[in-house]
């Protein structure tokens, strides 16, 4: 990686306005004590929104939080009162009421001795009818496989309203996981080098991410809700586990779940809710879910492996489990209790003409099956693991299985429990989801039609089914697309966020591909929209 060709793509691409803030070789750097990492702000309401900050120093300390309507605190609206403690990690959050609805505030802490910290931006959700509202939706940071150019190029935005963070804003791998991009832990100064597993790994990990220029930037600028994915406490976790956790080698679960819990809760703007619903005006309810910790049964990957490894007729022993433990009504996403509260606040927001009824979730709702691969998805000689990959999938496609049980795929009953929820409702549902790192939009539908449309999000940076497909990304996406009625798009290699604008009678999401590696960059190389009208339930043809 060349420093004279990074700086030049920044500075062109910016028209110069942006800065390098860290030389390749050098790590980003954060001060080791007073106001260490920015602001932020999230979880806005009507007349209400969570400020934070960070201010490292041996004793908890007192800060003023200001909030005024101009940049230059002219008129100071409020001002409210918290701590920063080493309790908390040095973590400060302020949920300030009595704010006006749908305006934009400027705010900033004061410690007693004067120090002031950066000022951020931030806006309330608008109340009573409104127009439009614009929303961008990013996920999946992992920071060992690219920069996030993603964040910064929302950060230089001035037409948006709130960002949604599908999750897996952190990754728990180790910084020297094999796939790592070259050097770029270090240059970014990823912290422990390790798996994080205790609640001072969890910790140093958010600090060390939260370095990051374009990250602080997208948070002083914008407000944010967030969702935890998985990689928050670690890789493919359900309630009472994670397919990466090891409990002889890494200790109680329970633990370590708290942990990463905690150590969210602590770094993100967010209020202490598992899951909640937040108004935007009369325009629509945005939902967010929790599918991972609180009531997710565990996946069915183990025992699809051992139904693999054993002996006789692999398509007949499929179609037991489809229908069988696959099919189990038992099987949970969400809990029961989170349930109930989201069929009712579906039926509530439609009761209340809430134009929109929208998801802001984890992992992929579509169904999907994997579509016949051929040698051509790789490019040059196809590896033996990948050949033997493409055998056990045709096997799952041809006996109309799913390809990944991570997904709402491996809770059908729990899906469609989520289904009948929005038709008893009559919800415009629209699901905004994260996870697969690549971006799909699909309708969401059953064999009783279509019930709502999904918006998946490409990552910010990890890598996605580009990593072991090397072969044209367009034909990959094709045969995706062939072999899947309900999915009406996808790109299977590029990085990026999308963008929603709601309108009354039309949303339209606009997925932005920013490039991931080769260094910070202030450019974006390619656009798509798709769109549902108010009433249709599927996406415009
Ligand atoms: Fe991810």
């Amino acid at each position: 990686m060349s420093l004279i060709a990074n700086r030049r793509t920044l500075l062109a691409g910016a028209g110069g306005g942006l800065i390098l803030a860290a030389l390749p070789g050098r790590a980003f750097a954060a001060p080791s004590s007073g106001f260490t990492h920015g602001v932020a702000s999230g979880d806005p309401r009507q007349t209400s929104v969570m400020l934070w900050t960070r201010y490292v120093a041996s004793a908890p300390v007192k800060l003023t939080v200001e909030i005024a309507e101009d940049e230059a605190f002219r008129t100071i609206t409020l001002t409210g009162e918290t701590e920063a403690s080493p309790a908390n990690d040095c973590c400060a959050r302020a949920r300030v009421e009595g704010l006006k609805p749908g305006r934009w505030y400027y705010y900033r802490f004061v410690t007693p001795d004067g120090a002031t910290s950066e000022t951020g931006r931030t806006r309330t959700l608008p109340s009573g009818e409104t127009k439009g509202f614009r929303i961008a939706v990013v996920g999946c940071s992992n920071g060992t496989s690219g920069w996030f150019n993603a964040y910064g190029h929302l950060a230089a935005r001035d037409d948006l309203d709130l960002v949604v963070h599908t999750g897996d804003y952190i990754y728990e791998s180790p910084v020297t996981r094999p796939d790592a991009a070259p050097g770029i832990a270090q240059q970014r100064g990823l912290a422990p080098a390790g798996e994080i597993i205790a609640l001072a790994d969890y910790r140093q990990r958010y600090a060390s991410y939260r370095n990051d220029p374009d990250l602080a930037a997208l948070h002083r600028r914008l407000p944010m809700i967030a969702v935890w994915d998985d990689h928050e406490t670690a890789n493919n976790s359900w309630a009472t586990g994670a397919s990466a956790h090891d409990l002889a080698t890494e200790g109680s679960w329970d633990a370590r779940k708290a942990a990463g819990v905690q150590a969210w809760r602590e770094w993100l703007p967010m209020g202490q809710a598992w899951y909640d619903a937040y108004q935007i005006g009369d325009l629509a309810t945005l939902f967010r879910l929790e599918t991972r910790l609180l009531g997710r049964t565990k996946q069915l990957d183990d025992d699809l492996d051992a139904l693999f490894a054993s002996a006789g007729d692999i398509g007949a022993k499929l179609s037991v489990f489809r229908s069988g433990p696959l099919a189990d009504a038992g099987r949970s996403m969400m809990g029961p209790g989170q349930e109930r509260w989201l069929a009712d606040g579906l039926k509530a927001s439609v009761g209340s003409a809430a134009r929109w009824q929208i998801l802001a979730q984890q992992v992929i709702l579509g169904a999907t099956v994997f579509p016949k691969a051929t040698a051509d998805w790789v490019n040059g000689a196809l590896p033996a693991d990948v050949r033997s990959d493409f055998d056990r999938r045709n096997q799952l496609t041809a006996a109309g299985m799913p390809y990944s049980l991570d997904k709402w795929d491996g809770y059908p009953a729990a899906r469609k429990r989520l289904y009948d929820s929005a038709r008893a409702a009559g919800a415009n549902l629209v699901t905004l989801t994260g996870d697969s790192h690549n971006a799909w939009a699909f309708d969401l539908a059953d064999e009783r039609g279509s019930v709502g449309v999904e918006f998946a999000g490409q990552s910010v940076s990890s890598y996605g089914l580009e990593r072991r497909f090397t072969g044209d990304p367009k034909r990959i996406a094709a045969d995706f697309i062939a072999a899947n009625g309900n999915l009406k798009w996808m790109d299977t290699s590029q990085r990026g966020y999308v963008t929603l604008d709601i309108t009354r009678d039309r949303i339209e999401a606009e997925y932005v591909f920013v490039p991931a590696l080769g260094g910070r960059s202030a450019i974006a190389t390619g656009r798509k929209t798709i769109s549902v009208a108010h009433g249709a339930r599927q996406l415009d043809a």
